[in-house]
């Protein structure tokens, strides 16, 4: 598909949908408001002894695995996580155009696992008045932010007021992965996709995936029950994002536990072409176990369906991430599923891929290539001097 094309497709979307959006989302979070008759902030009015309530905001543009280490260290402050997402306005105001719309920011935030409710629509510096809403009418009782300061454009500490009154505790920042990473990877895959030469990164990588963060993501994931109808669902889920979260959601509703099946880095290569994946199979495959919908996941799993794979984990439906089937070899990828009657093709809801997502950010190159000179050079003074902080 020319680039063009998706340049265009991207920009029309997503100027007629913009207002739309504001107004529903204001509705949702009244919708929030009203089912909390109780008054204690947990959205259901049952009486029950009110949670302690933890608030973190942000961006959450193109949502990665280093935000969703936020949420899990933020959720573990509280009983509850609220989430604000910032609206697209204020965004561009403070740090310049999102890749992703406040409604996929927002939804991609509401699928993950460690979250228990969602606020549109929120500022991007966290007002007196506006902390003062959280604590009144949300019930929050501590504000939450990653280590790394948050300034507001005019050089003060965004969250000086919930510091100010005590509210505020600290987590981790999660090194090696930032937005400004993968919109540098986007870049560098667009001009890729556009016939540019591209020379390589020479950054260092610098996010290690450890046994203990993939035990982390795994969380509370339970293995499935001895007659569990396991759904396999099977793709490269790159750069994941609401495209993911709704075939994972369609595939929670064909069986008890999602099994992903989450490519080796050399099969997406070989099916895409060379500047793929975006993400490794382990950077994939964290963003895949933080979704709520996802069960458990195969690191590296064959392209090809197998009757081995079917087997060892006892699978009785299999759906396909790519809504058309694909070959590998010169066969079908999905062959020995459809043999034994077990593969299924659902509809993909929303269109997202790793070009779709590099054709938004080549729309607006000019802006994301100055913003991330910027910000590449600040993460890159922060490597240079940093300390070791142990995450809580
Ligand atoms: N965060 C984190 N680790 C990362 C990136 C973000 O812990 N690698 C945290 C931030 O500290 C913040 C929350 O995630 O508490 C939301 O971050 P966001 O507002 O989306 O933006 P940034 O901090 O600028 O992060 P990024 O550039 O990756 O979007």
């Amino acid at each position: 598909m020319p680039a063009s094309f998706l340049l265009g497709l991207c920009a029309g979307l997503a100027f007629a949908r913009a207002h739309a959006r504001r107004d529903a989302a204001k509705r949702r979070n009244d919708e929030n408001d009203e089912n909390d008759r109780d008054g204690d902030g947990d959205g259901d009015g049952d009486g029950e002894r009110r949670p302690v309530v933890v608030y973190m905001d942000g961006c959450f543009d193109t949502m990665h695995y280093g935000h969703a280490n936020a949420l899990r260290q933020a959720r573990a402050c509280g009983d509850k996580l609220l989430v604000g997402v910032v609206n697209d306005e204020e965004i561009l105001r403070c740090k310049g155009p999102p890749v992703c719309d406040a409604r996929e920011r927002a939804d991609a935030v509401r699928a993950c696992k460690w979250v228990d409710g969602v606020i549109e629509d929120v500022p991007y510096e966290v007002t007196d008045a506006f902390t003062d809403e959280l604590f009144a009418k949300y019930g929050v009782d501590f504000v939450v932010h990653g280590d790394d300061p948050c300034l507001a454009p005019d050089g003060s500490d965004a969250y000086a007021y919930p510091k100010r009154v005590g509210k505020y505790r600290e987590i981790k920042r999660t090194e090696g992965v930032s937005t400004t990473d993968i919109v540098g990877r986007l870049l560098r895959l667009g001009a890729r996709a556009m016939g540019e030469e591209v020379e390589e990164e020479e950054k260092e990588a610098t996010f290690c995936t450890t046994s203990s963060r993939v035990a982390q993501f795994l969380g509370n994931n339970a293995p499935p029950a001895e007659d569990a109808r396991v759904v396999y669902v099977h793709g490269a889920f790159d750069v994941f994002n609401t495209g993911h979260v709704e075939i994972l959601r369609e595939a929670q509703k064909l069986g008890d536990f999602v099994l992903v099946g989450v490519h080796a880095d050399a099969d997406v290569r070989a099916r895409r072409g060379a500047a793929h994946p975006v993400l490794n199979e382990k950077e994939r495959a964290l963003g895949v176990l933080a979704c709520r919908y996802a069960d458990e996941v195969v690191i590296g799993a064959p392209a090809k369906i197998t009757n081995d794979l079917l087997t060892t984990f006892n699978v009785s439906v299999v759906v396909a991430e790519d809504e058309d089937p694909y070959e590998i070899a010169g066969e079908d990828a999905n062959a020995v599923a459809a043999a034994r009657g077990l593969y299924r093709r659902v509809p993909r809801a929303r269109e997202w891929s790793a070009l779709s997502v590099a054709a938004r950010v080549m729309e607006n190159r000019a802006a994301f290539e100055a913003r991330n000179a910027r910000k590449t050079k600040s993460e890159a003074a922060y490597y240079a001097q940093k300390t070791h902080v142990k995450e809580s």
